[in-house]
């Protein structure tokens, strides 16, 4: 490696995160209606440090929704090409007032600094622009090409971006992608991540009668949609956390031996785990351990629920209406449209005749699992060796990343996580945060990832 360039980034430290908190001032948003200006100017933020970086042919590229900001290097020719992805779109703040700091007053408190997008993933592209940076200043190129995709709507299930990478089949060839939006297993434990769940998210309403009726008067002689809706979502799983709709597992590759037993040597501590999230006790599928349950099986979940009077003090009424947000992880090879079939069809068997039913399709996305074996993926392991001077632990990631399936799909690519998070981010939640110790030697790899990607034999 080249020790001007790992000077260069370890003389800039403070410089970085001061830039950085420029990028998390803007509150791009993109669940938000109101913040699509916001999300533009972050976009627009992006563009301008990435040709500050080094980039050339830099623009933000208009697509249905929020701008894709696309930039390139392509001075090594016979060099492998990579495709470097990630988000400048954040999640919604609620709850406000339990963030110690503002959200978008970045703020450095014992060596993290906490504000939205911190970690997710504002935070974890900003180390790509610096390591792009470093080898730009200290020796005028990159090892490597180098293609930038950076999308507005990663947060909000990524509709455009498929499309998009559809569209520009040409403009996004590449040999490898690499993406920073991933966390590590722990603390002082470097990882790569080789698998991600998918998704497939729906919305159920139910209505019982035309308006909300005096629980006294009306009571006892209709079905109440709060109470069916409960029942509903009761027959959702069994006992043992093992989900009911019908063909739900057809599709669900086993976990083999030999990966349970690799599970089974991760640094993990349960009574830790549940400690750190708070719950009295853990819970999940019969028969996997915790690790298993939360990234290599499927789920399924209630995000939300909302039916009646939810107010101070009491309010006798039956309401006319109930509705549930739910989703399920998909693990290789389910198919989210055909998971999104069998649901629909196992909700209308259940719904009972005494209300009326609707189910909407949200976002969703397909799993995905790299083979280890995968030459990018070796070097990334020994960047982050390098980056961390410690060996990388091999993960998969509970979370999605629905673009990953398309980049293989569409472009043949495979793809190299190599992210840094850690699992106290708290990324969606308040008091996002991203470790500094993390993102500073997270930029040393990613410099020391292009030079080892660019001498893999191709
Ligand atoms: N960075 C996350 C994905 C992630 C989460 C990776 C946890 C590893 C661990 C990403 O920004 C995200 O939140 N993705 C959504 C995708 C969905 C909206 C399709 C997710 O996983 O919920
Ligand atoms: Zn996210």
């Amino acid at each position: 490696m080249n020790t001007q360039i790992v000077d260069f980034i370890n003389t800039n430290r403070d410089r970085y995160v001061e830039e950085l908190k420029g990028w998390l001032a803007i509150p791009s948003i993109s669940a938000l209606p109101e913040h699509v200006g916001d999300v533009r100017r972050a976009a627009e933020w992006a563009a301008s440090e990435m040709t500050r970086a080094g980039l050339g042919n830099v623009r933000l590229i208009d697509t249905p929704g929020n701008p894709v900001v696309y930039g390139e290097w392509l001075g090594a020719p016979g060099a492998p090409t990579i495709l470097y992805y990630g988000h400048y779109d954040v999640q919604p703040v609620d709850p406000l007032d339990l963030w110690q700091s503002p959200p978008f007053e970045a703020t450095v408190r014992e060596g993290e600094i906490y504000a939205r997008g911190a970690s997710d993933d504002k935070g974890q592209v900003f180390m790509h622009f610096k390591a792009i940076e470093a080898h730009m200043k200290q020796t005028g190129r990159l090892p490597v090409n180098f293609k930038v995709i950076l999308e507005g709507e990663e947060e909000v299930g990524s509709r455009n971006l498929d499309p998009f990478i559809r569209a520009h089949k040409d403009l996004l060839q590449a040999d490898v992608v690499v993406i920073s939006d991933t966390g590590m297993f722990d603390r002082n434990v470097p990882s790569l991540c080789y698998g991600l769940r998918g998704l497939s998210y729906f919305q159920i309403d139910l209505r019982g009668t035309s308006t909300d009726l005096h629980s006294g008067t009306y009571g006892g002689a209709v079905a109440n949609p709060a109470f069916v809706l409960a029942q509903m979502l009761a027959q959702m799983k069994d006992r043992g956390g093992r989900i009911k709709i019908p063909g739900f597992y057809d599709d669900v590759r086993p976990l083999s031996e030999a990966e349970r037993e690799e599970f089974k040597k991760l640094p993990f501590n349960e009574k830790q785990y549940r400690k750190a999230i708070g719950a009295p006790r853990l819970f999940g599928e019969t028969g996997y351990s915790t690790m298993e349950r939360a990234s290599a099986r499927p789920t399924f979940e209630v995000n939300g629920l909302l039916s009646g009077f939810t107010g101070e003090g009491a309010k006798t009424v039956l309401p006319a209406v109930a509705m549930a947000k739910v989703s399920m992880r998909l693990v290789p090879n389910q198919d989210p449209e055909k998971i999104g079939d069998l649901f629909e069809a196992y909700v209308k068997k259940i719904t009972p005749k005494t209300v009326e039913v609707k189910v909407t399709r949200m976002h969703g996305g397909k799993p995905w699992m790299a083979s280890l074996d995968n030459p990018y993926v070796q070097a990334a392991g020994r960047a982050i060796q390098t980056g961390f001077g410690q060996a990388p632990v091999f993960m998969r990631e509970g979370g999605s990343i629905p673009v990953v399936a398309t980049f293989q799909e569409v472009l043949g690519l495979p793809s190299v996580l190599f992210g840094v998070g850690l699992p106290d981010d708290r990324i969606h939640a308040p008091n996002e945060k991203l470790d500094l110790a993390n993102f500073h030697n997270g930029i040393i790899a990613s410099a020391v990832l292009y030079e080892e990607i660019a001498a893999v034999q191709r």
